[in-house]
């Protein structure tokens, strides 16, 4: 058989069309797509969430969702929402998944389905550096408080010091500690790690003695009924939790505490 090199060209370019065109489908459309999974945070809370220096979204929370990714095969995309927002977001369908130190509260499981649990903490005090220590709960009445908009901190506040103080809410972690060195809040509620956190990364800001023991207990958010993504994210987390790997994290973003 005698094959013109026109018929030859014209097969090669039909075969790479079909080849190349089968590989396109494949991995960009069809079954060896990686499934996109998007993860909500608030990036102003380190060392679980927080932007580095080369502007990267990372954490103890990046890393779990990076953990939980990894173990699927799926693609972690990161949205920066402020924390208030995380909720609608996910409702929404902005995001399939709130990975934000956020706690598990009866008021919020009446709205999105929560993860087993991953994490433990309460509630710290941040002050300004050389201000007097604040021991007690009482030594935040009379003062400014500040709070991030949305969390348990704020919803702490409102419930024991709104009689007493004045409270001021934040969208964002950041600027509620700018606000603190400025002057214009004598005391900012928060997660006790992330105080401790602030407190040792910073000489314009000292953690205060006065731990608050509410016992909360943080877990990752998907939207009500999404029950084929929770099962999947608990199976990982329980996996992660039992592992090695959980310790590295801790001793990694944690420094061991
Ligand atoms: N644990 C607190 C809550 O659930 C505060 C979480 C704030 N998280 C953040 N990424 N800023 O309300």
């Amino acid at each position: 058989m005698k094959v013109d090199v026109k018929t030859a060209v014209l097969a090669i370019i039909i075969i790479a069309i079909i080849v190349g065109g089968t590989a396109y489908w494949y991995f960009y459309i069809g079954p060896g797509k990686p499934r996109v999974v998007v993860m909500g945070t608030s990036a102003d809370f380190p060392p679980f969430e927080f932007v580095d220096e080369q502007g990267n979204i990372v954490g103890f929370d990046v890393d779990i969702a990076k953990y939980i990714a990894h173990k699927y095969g799926w693609k972690l995309e990161i949205k920066d929402i402020a924390f208030e927002g995380l909720i609608p977001a996910l409702q929404a369908g902005e995001i399939d998944m709130i990975v934000a130190a956020m706690t598990i509260t009866p008021e919020r499981e009446e709205v999105v389905d929560f993860s087993i649990p991953y994490y433990n903490a309460s509630q710290g005090v941040l002050i300004k550096a050389g201000n007097p220590d604040i021991t007690t709960v009482e030594d935040l009445y009379n003062k400014k408080i500040g709070v991030q908009a949305g969390t348990t901190g704020e919803a702490w506040a409102e419930e024991n010091l709104a009689n007493y103080s004045e409270i001021i809410a934040y969208q964002r972690v950041y600027d509620a500690v700018t606000a603190l060195v400025a002057g214009y809040i004598d005391a900012l509620i928060l997660d006790d790690p992330v105080a401790t956190y602030y407190g040792n990364a910073s000489a314009d800001v000292e953690k205060a003695s006065l731990v608050i023991d509410t016992g909360e207990r943080y877990g990752i958010a998907v939207r009500e009924g999404d029950t084929e993504l929770l099962n999947k994210i608990n199976a990982a987390l329980d996996e992660l939790i039992h592992s090695d790997t959980y310790y590295e994290l801790i001793e990694a973003w944690f420094g061991g505490s």
